[in-house]
């Protein structure tokens, strides 16, 4: 996995951010299994709740499209014209982290947050554990 180019594609993506009204811009950029990327933006909504991350718009865009293995995604999110001083780590929120357990093995899938060249990373697991998981439904 190039995590480096993947980065670049999930600030690629930012540029596409809908965010009027929390003037938050998020990227990311999923890695299927067969070498793929997929990339999502947040789409933001005046009724606030409708309102899409990044990481969600990412996947479904994946799933919709008939994919079901992925290696990992990268983040990157900071406020719009922010100085790169004030950048920080930007990593999913829990309904994105529920919503990638659906479709990936937790201890492998990685989430890579970016922040101008730098980059930490993550198991799933790691950022969701003790989780409610697929396995305990089915
Ligand atoms: N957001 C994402 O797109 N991904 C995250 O990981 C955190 C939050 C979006 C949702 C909303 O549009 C804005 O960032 C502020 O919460």
């Amino acid at each position: 996995m190039n995590k480096e180019e993947l980065v670049k594609k999930a600030y690629e993506a930012q540029k596409f951010s809908y965010s009027p009204y929390s003037g938050f811009q998020v990227g990311a950029a999923l890695l299927a299994g067969n070498g793929k990327i997929y990339t999502g933006c947040n789409i933001e909504n005046a009724a606030f709740s409708p309102t899409n991350c990044a990481e969600r718009t990412a996947f479904f865009k994946a799933v919709s499209e008939g994919e079901k293995e992925f290696q990992g995604i990268a983040i990157v999110g900071n406020k719009k014209d922010a100085p790169k001083e004030e950048w920080e780590f930007c990593t999913p929120c829990g309904v994105c982290r529920q919503v990638m357990l659906e479709f990936v093995n937790p201890e492998e899938f990685l989430i890579i947050s970016g922040k101008g060249d730098e980059i930490k990373e993550f198991t799933l697991k790691e950022l969701l554990p003790e989780s409610f998981s697929p396995s305990m439904v089915n």
